[in-house]
């Protein structure tokens, strides 16, 4: 791993009183490893869990918590910290903290730097499972997210209350990882990337189609995060009521016969493809031209053909990219998508349970599982736009280790 990812890059750790406060000397650690200066910001109760002097002594900085200390703020103020950022992380975020910043207050050095920065904010939730999923922090989550504020985690697991659940903070080294990819590794400069979004319709009539629930904001997520990670990006979507990600080439299409040709006409030439969209796999063998009308009682049958498999037919290619494809599952089985990734011949599927609600189709927020030939790896409930930075890592270390090994598929998810 290279060590100066974060080089001359300024981040403020807010650290706030969550039993999770214990990893943030080893957080530091892993921030200043890759080249960042660190500045620790601590609430009143941060100091219940872990040490000023420890930070200190990691930071090698001094540790700010009072909103009102003249001498601190003498020498480096909530403006000055603000300005001085080029990211502020809180973690661990408790639900008091989130719901505070959910609502623009800023009573203390923490919450105040956070109003008055430009740099972008990220917050690690820590918190007791039932706390987690308690209708006020969804609801205080889905306002930061809105607000553009990144909700990294919190992942899944055994509590330090004894529950088990999401609500750990995601591991230090897991942070790090997303730190460096807000600030746009450029790891996919000069690589294009081509993908699917939103659903297709089937037209059976003109005026009635088969389609699904997919909006598109999945698609459009990963389209953002490949943009971010410095690729040249082509999104090829179905009907979707969603802006443009700025610097995306966008090519609608409404049918998988039409994505399908889209696809094969940008192809050519792209390093990594990646089939976000919910391609219908069925369409009817005749679309009537006219409107069909209701004749008495007799019921109606349409006969379906099969929609060609557009991922599959990239993976064929004689020089095919990186293949990436999405599962949408009733039932999160590990097994199926990877069976679904042989068939298909792909490199990578990235699995996610559309039975649920709050996550999959149309939803702000998904969890997927990350599954290659040899491995998998969860990534918890975040927000779309979070799951696509972490899948953009993901999918961009599988695809350089790929091109070092001169084509075996990627051993290092799991
Ligand atoms: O759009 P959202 O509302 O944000 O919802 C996101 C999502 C749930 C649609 C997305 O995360 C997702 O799971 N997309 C894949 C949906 C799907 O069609 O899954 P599948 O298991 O049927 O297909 C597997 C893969 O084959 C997919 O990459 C799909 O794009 C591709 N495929 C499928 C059929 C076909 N004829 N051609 C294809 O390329």
């Amino acid at each position: 791993m290279s060590a100066v990812r974060l080089a001359g890059k300024n981040i403020v750790l807010g650290i706030t009183g969550g039993i999770a406060a214990y990893k943030t000397p080893e957080l530091v650690r892993q921030l200043t490893g890759e080249g960042a200066t660190v500045t620790v910001v601590m609430t009143r109760a941060a100091h219940r869990f872990v040490t000023a002097t420890t930070l200190q002594a990691v930071t090698g900085r001094p540790i700010h918590d009072d909103l009102w200390d003249e001498g601190a703020t003498a020498a480096m103020g909530h403006i000055e910290l603000a300005r001085w950022a080029h990211c502020v992380l809180i973690a661990p975020a408790t639900a008091h903290c989130m719901a505070r910043l959910a609502h623009g207050m800023a009573d203390d050095l923490l919450t105040t730097i956070c109003l008055a920065t430009t740099a972008p904010v990220a917050l690690a939730p820590a918190m007791n499972q039932q706390m987690w999923q308690h209708t006020t922090t969804r609801r205080n989550v889905a306002q930061l997210s809105a607000d553009g504020i990144a909700v990294w985690g919190p992942g899944d697991g055994a509590q330090a209350c004894g529950e088990f659940g999401p609500g750990r903070m995601l591991e230090p080294d897991a942070l790090r990882d997303r730190v460096v990819g807000l600030f746009g590794t450029g790891v996919l400069t000069g690589r294009r990337v081509v993908l699917t979004a939103g659903p297709t319709r089937e037209a059976i009539d003109p005026v009635r189609y088969i389609s699904n629930h997919s909006s598109g904001k999945q698609g459009f997520a990963m389209a953002a995060a490949a943009r971010d990670a410095g690729a040249s990006v082509t999104l090829i979507t179905g009907p979707v009521n969603l802006p443009t990600p700025a610097g995306v080439q966008r090519v609608d299409v409404s049918s998988a016969q039409q994505m399908h040709a889209a696809v094969q006409a940008h192809v050519a030439g792209c390093d990594i493809f990646i089939g976000v969209a919910a391609v219908a796999d069925y369409r009817p063998v005749h679309a009537e031209v006219n409107k069909i009308k209701k004749e008495g009682d007799a019921g109606l049958s349409l006969q379906l053909e099969q929609n060609p498999d557009i991922i599959a037919a990239v993976a064929r290619l004689a020089v095919a990219p990186f293949v990436v494809g999405f599962a949408a599952e009733t039932l999160a089985n590990v097994a199926r998508a990877r069976g679904k990734l042989i068939r298909k011949g792909l490199d990578m599927i990235v699995l996610n349970d559309v039975s649920d609600s709050r996550i999959g189709f149309n939803s702000d927020d998904n969890a997927v599982t990350v599954v290659t030939r040899n491995g998998e790896e969860h990534l918890g409930v975040a927000a779309k736009a979070e799951i696509s930075r972490a899948l953009m890592l993901l999918i961009t270390a599988a695809f350089q280790a790929k091109r070092t090994t001169g084509g075996a598929v990627d051993q290092n998810v799991g």
